[in-house]
Formats: structure tokens, sequence, C-alpha cells
């Protein structure tokens, strides 16, 4: 059994798990974390939706927080004799609980000083709210053989006990984002891990196959199948700065990028080219030209040489950026705008991909003041367009707009497939 710590929201983390092992082997906890159903180390590295994955030490059945923190006092010297020996780096992050900052501290200095009565010298990392923050875990080390972060999490009326394992490297994600060449905030790039979750949603289990390891840093659970699984294709037809076209690469796949706009082609080639030589990434794995997605034929012949699938992955056009809602007149103009590029995105391409090719799309929709969004009218008649919207088991079709609460212009992560 493994624990993934989902992150900022789980819904989203969940559907990811959810099409990469199954829905039948993801238990969610809480809104914040979830059970996968495995003994092998979660692929971290792919998982744009899951903050720390850990392994599961114990279930407390009825507890509450003071008596885990007993429970830990009796268990954890024992436990520490499992550990190098040297200096140990501890951390505490509890999910689910309510914990002030001064008290986790003292029930950290309790366990501090029982470790240390064992004979064992140890440093303890001061929580800044209930949970450690990815950049402390990190940067502290806690997941080495020196380092422990415990995680205390309420599932119902028990409590989980399990030590994280590994944290998504924020570092790399933060020079995928802000590192490349050529960035455009006016077009709305994707974050690099949202980017992840959507090639994860289209192209399922195979994301886990072929991630690249040694030249990436990208983890597999499964090395056997690293050589053996062939990539899928990953088309985006709105490919802008290039960021699914990048995330594509690194987690194995072939990308192929086109955008109407040749200056966001040039865009695209130069942050790909970057990758590539910052990563030391071989030739021939990308493909990236000019085109108007409502009317551009593709040439599909990687699929066709190599046997890889085919998937789409995109964030259409979004309209223009807002900071605050305007007329209704001009609202319904930029939305049928949208939905007018979209619309023709899907009927054109609709007739040059076989029937079954999965489709993950983030779709403007718009954050009104009631809460509502407003959705584009395309996905009141996909099966028209020739595509059935998926549906999955623990995330419903709005549980997967992608926002902040600040945002007016939110991203609807839809799920297609071809009928
Ligand atoms: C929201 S941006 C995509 C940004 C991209 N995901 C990234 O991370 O950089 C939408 C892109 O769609 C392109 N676009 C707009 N209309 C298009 C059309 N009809 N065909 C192809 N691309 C189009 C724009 O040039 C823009 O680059």
């Amino acid at each position: 059994m493994q624990v993934a710590i989902s992150g900022r929201q789980h819904k989203i983390s969940l559907a990811e798990l959810e099409v990469l092992f199954g829905a039948h082997n993801i238990t969610s906890i809480g809104t914040y974390a979830a059970i996968v159903n495995t003994n092998k180390p979660l692929p971290q590295d792919i998982l744009g939706g899951t903050q720390k994955t850990a392994k599961l030490l114990t279930r407390l059945e009825g507890s509450d927080l003071p008596n885990v923190f007993s429970y830990l006092q009796k268990s954890l010297p024992e436990h520490l004799q499992y550990l190098d020996d040297g200096k140990l780096q501890l951390g505490v992050s509890v999910y689910g609980f309510e914990a002030t900052r001064d008290w986790l501290l003292k029930q950290t200095l309790i366990l501090k000083k029982i470790i240390r009565k064992s004979g064992r010298s140890v440093r303890i990392i001061e929580n800044k709210s209930e949970a450690l923050e990815s950049a402390q875990v990190l940067y502290n080390k806690l997941t080495s053989s020196m380092g422990m972060e415990l995680l205390l999490i309420k599932d119902g009326n028990d409590v989980i006990i399990a030590q994280t394992t590994q944290i998504q490297d924020i570092d790399a994600y933060s020079e995928r984002d802000f590192g490349r060449p050529m960035r455009d905030t006016y077009v709305g790039m994707l974050p690099p891990k949202l980017a992840q979750i959507m090639i994860n949603l289209a192209c399922g289990t195979d994301s886990v196959h072929t991630s690249t390891i040694s030249k990436t840093k990208l983890s597999t659970p499964d090395s056997q199948a690293t050589n053996t699984h062939p990539p899928t294709l990953v088309l985006d037809p709105f490919c802008g700065t290039g960021v699914v076209l990048q995330e594509a690469i690194l987690m194995g796949h072939f990308a192929y990028g086109t955008d109407i706009s040749t200056k966001m082609i040039e865009y695209s080639t130069k942050n790909i080219e970057w990758l590539q030589e910052k990563w030391k990434l071989e030739n021939g794995t990308w493909k990236i030209e000019n085109g108007d997605a409502t009317t551009h034929q593709w040439n599909f012949s990687a699929t066709q040489s190599t046997n890889a699938n085919l998937a789409v992955v995109c964030e259409t056009y979004l309209g223009k950026p807002l900071t605050h809602l305007p007329a209704k007149q001009q609202l319904d103009q930029i939305i049928d705008e949208a939905n007018i590029i979209a619309e023709g995105f899907l009927q054109n391409i609709a007739h040059q991909i076989p029937s079954g090719t999965k489709l993950c799309i983030a779709l403007p929709a718009w954050h009104l003041e009631d809460n509502t969004f407003i959705h584009l009218k395309l996905l009141d008649h996909p099966t028209d367009l020739g595509y059935n919207r998926i549906d999955l088991k623990n995330a419903t079709k709005s549980d997967l707009i992608y926002h902040r609460e600040d945002q007016i212009v939110a991203r609807e992560l839809t799920i297609l497939e071809k009928i």
C-alpha cells in the first residue's frame, strides 16, 4: 500500500491516480490524500497532482492526535534501529487534524528527547503549519536514509501513519516553468505539473511505462517495462510556448505541436531545443509546425512507423486574460469566440484520428461571482462532434475545473474519447 498526498486540488489528484492505477485501486482519504493499492513505489516524478508519496507504516484504529503521539513515543526508538547510523533529521506532518505550531513543536521535542535517550542524535524540522512544506522536506533531505518525515493522516475515526519516500521536485518544476528561454504570460502558459496531469489523463497507464529515467531524472515503478513499451505520440494543436510538448518528451513520449501563431512556433521550438540541450535528450522525438487547428491536416507518420498510440493534449484558446468579469455582452462575445475555435478544432481532427483516441483538453470556463462557472457550449453536445466525454469514479466533471479563487478564467479539464 502506498500513500499519495494530494496537491492543491484533491479531486484532480485522485483523477490522475485513477487513470494510472485503476479506480478500484484508489481510496480517497479526506480531502488531502489517497491510498493506492500497489506494492511498488509510486512514480512521483510523473505525478503532477501528488505532492508527496509515502509508505504506509500502520493504522491506529479509533485514534486521535494525542494518542498517536503517545504511540510514537513508545514505538519510534524501536523503528530507528532500521535506519543508518548518524544524525537523524526528523519531521512530522499532520493531515485532517487541527494542531497549532506550538503544540506540534512540543510533541516533536518530546520525541526528540526520547530518541536522544536511546543514544541517537536527532534534529527536528519545525512545522510552519500542520504539514511540512515540500521545500522543507526536500532541503532537509527527509526522504534520504538519514531523514524521516512521519505523516499522521486522519482517515475517518482512524489514523494512518506513513513515512514519506518521495517528494515533488519543486526546483525541477520551477526550472521547467521559469527557466525556459521563451515565456509569454499573455497566452496563458500551463504550469508543468498541470501539463503532466493532462498527459496522464489522456495517456493513462502508458505514461507509467515509458518515462525515461537516466537522462531526465524521471522514475518509473517498472523498470522492465521502460524499454519495451511503445511511446505515445502526444499531439498539442494549440502548443503555445510548448509546455505540453516539454512534459510529454520528459515522460518518454513523442511530441507533436502545432499552433496558428508563427511567434508561438518559434517560442516552442526554442524551448524544446533548450530542453533537449539541458536534459541531453536524443533527436527525433518531437516535431513542431505552423497550423490553424480548425483546418490543419496533421501528419501522423510517427505513429504508423513505431506503433505508437496517439493522444491529444492541449489547452485551446482561452480568450483574453481577464482581471474582472466584463459586461455580459462582452463576455458572451469572448465565450462565443473561444467556443468557435474549440468546436472547429474538434470537428476538424475528428476525421483524422482513430476511434478510441483519448483527448484531454483544457477548455476555458468563466468563474462567476456566485461561484458557478460558464462552460463552453460544445460541452452540451460532444457526441454530435464525434466524441464521448469520459466519466471518472473519483472525480466529477466539475471537480476537474482547475482554478484559483482569484481567477476569472478557469481551465475545465475535459477527457474525451473519439467514437
Ligand atoms: C492558451 S494558449 C496555449 C498555451 C500553451 N498551453 C502553453 O503552455 O504555452 C492557446 C494557444 O492557441 C493558439 N491558437 C489560437 N487559435 C488557434 C487556432 N485556431 N489554431 C491553432 N492555434 C490557435 C494561440 O496562438 C495560443 O498559443
